[in-house]
């Protein structure tokens, strides 16, 4: 009998995924331009570091919150002292607002139906003890942010069923592939509690359609389940079409006092959107009164600290703060985006269309050896030993084709990105070089194919005037 539990010792913790082995491996050999310039570079870390100086310099003019002060006097001993679950209102007020500034003041939200979480991790978390059973099931989309392994299914027994998506269609959602993820969770038993989304989507990097959002409602409001609307990366929409938020959709279709209104539930965080996933500050929105009151016990176990909520309720509360951080970051996260695909392009490769994130979908089909996961995760090594850039592969996200990649683009300087660039352009120039003298040498074997990748967005759903 072993003397620790099944939980401790078990792997459900998903820690030796690829996504998180590529982590490990940069640790080992981190890249540093004068240190260490034949390092790893890590572009696995959706991270936004853009924008630091706009934080800086509003806190160079703002010492009073960061010095625990308020009008220069000491407010330490209040800021010490133990705070209830419920959280600053101030901060709650604040943080509401700042959703609403980034949604385009389309919609509002109650200060009294957020509830306050250590980061969205521990957000995701309290929705899936508050919604269901051990054992129980979500459905998400495919491919899906690699920690929801975690977050979603370790330490509450749920289940997570996958929701097929695929390249034939932008890896957008359709009434079949919902449909089938239901049925296939039946015949497994599951009971499915709800549908859990990322919008703008992590790994893909783009904002879902009025189509999609529409098919989602549709479908929870027939079956009597939930909706997760995980909307991180709300604020690090780019360009167009604009982001939709499903409590925007909810608006515009009356749904107001519903059944279906209660069933949905937002979950966000300032680690994008302001670039600060080691403040650990999250939170769920949810219309459900007992939903709120259920998730507020239960953030006692991941509270953001008094001080942090001090300081941020006086930054957000900055209007025009706000309003010029959003814009600014959202112009510089378009050009580092911008920069990584015509880098990609110079080596050959495409990627899905997107318009949000801080990351691009990238199609690297054509390098592999084979159509499989094995020859995925062969390339995959090889871009993090050889080539010293660490990614992540489509089958840590749980996408269904081999070969696609999340890069990410914000988390290191413009230089170190283009010296990524430059690596993977080296490399790909390697092997088609190598694919062409074999070739010449077995006039049977075919010229390597490149694919070029075109989802247009006229294809989609319009809503309204976005
Ligand atoms: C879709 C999604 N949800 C949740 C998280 C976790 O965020 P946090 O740092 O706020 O816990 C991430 C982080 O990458 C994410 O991409």
């Amino acid at each position: 009998m072993g003397l620790l539990s099944r939980k401790a010792t078990g792997n459900s913790h998903v820690q030796d995924s690829s996504y998180f082995l590529g982590w490990q491996e940069y640790e080992k050999n981190p890249y540093e331009e004068k240190k260490n310039p034949e390092g790893i570079i890590q572009m696995g870390l959706a991270e936004n570091q853009l924008s630091f100086d706009l934080l800086e310099s509003w806190l160079a003019k703002n010492p009073d919150p960061a010095g625990f002060k308020r009008d220069g006097q000491s407010i330490f001993r209040e800021l010490a002292l133990f705070q209830d679950y419920h959280g600053l209102h101030a901060f709650k007020k604040a943080l509401i607002e700042f959703m609403s500034e980034i949604r385009g003041n389309e919609v509002t939200f109650d200060p009294n139906n957020i509830v306050l979480a250590a980061g969205a991790t521990s957000a995701n978390e309290i929705l899936m003890f508050c919604l269901a059973e051990p054992g129980d099931a979500f459905l998400l989309p495919t491919p899906y942010y690699p920690g929801f392994d975690r977050d979603l299914k370790w330490r509450t027994g749920v289940e997570i069923v996958p929701i097929q998506c695929t390249s034939s269609n932008g890896f957008q959602i359709t009434e079949t592939a919902l449909e089938e993820a239901y049925q296939h969770a039946q015949k497994q038993n599951l009971k499915v509690k709800g549908v859990l989304v990322t919008n703008p989507s992590n790994p893909l990097g783009t904002t879902m359609s009025c189509n999609e959002l529409n098919l989602l409602v549709d479908f929870i409001a027939a079956k009597n389940i939930h909706l997760i609307s995980d909307e991180i990366y709300s604020g690090t929409v780019f360009s167009s079409p604009g982001f939709i938020s499903i409590m925007e959709l909810l608006k515009d279709r009356n749904c107001e006092n519903t059944e279906v209104w209660n069933r949905v539930h937002i979950v966000y965080s300032l680690s994008k959107d302001l670039g600060l996933p080691g403040f650990r500050v999250g939170a769920l929105y949810s219309n459900d009164d007992m939903v709120v009151a259920a998730a507020t016990k239960m953030s006692s176990f991941g509270l953001v600290s008094s001080q942090t909520q001090y300081l941020l309720s006086a930054m957000l509360s900055d209007k025009k703060f706000t309003r010029n951080y959003i814009s600014e970051n959202q112009k510089r996260l378009k050009q580092r985006q911008k920069t990584l695909v015509s880098g990609l392009e110079k080596a050959g490769i495409s990627c899905l269309k997107s318009n949000a994130g801080l990351f691009c979908w990238v199609d690297m089909r054509h390098l592999l050896s084979s159509n499989t996961f094995e020859a995925e995760m062969e390339l995959w090594k090889k871009i993090v030993y050889d080539v010293k850039l660490n990614i992540s592969p489509g089958s840590s996200c749980h996408c269904t084709e081999p070969g696609w990649f999340r890069v990410c683009f914000a988390n290191m300087s413009a230089e170190t990105l283009h010296l990524s660039m430059q690596r993977l352009k080296a490399f790909v120039d390697s092997t088609t070089n190598l694919h062409n003298h074999q070739s010449v040498k077995n006039s049977r074997r075919k010229s390597l194919t490149k694919w070029v990748f075109r989802l247009s967005f006229d294809d989609r759903e319009p809503c309204g005037e976005r």
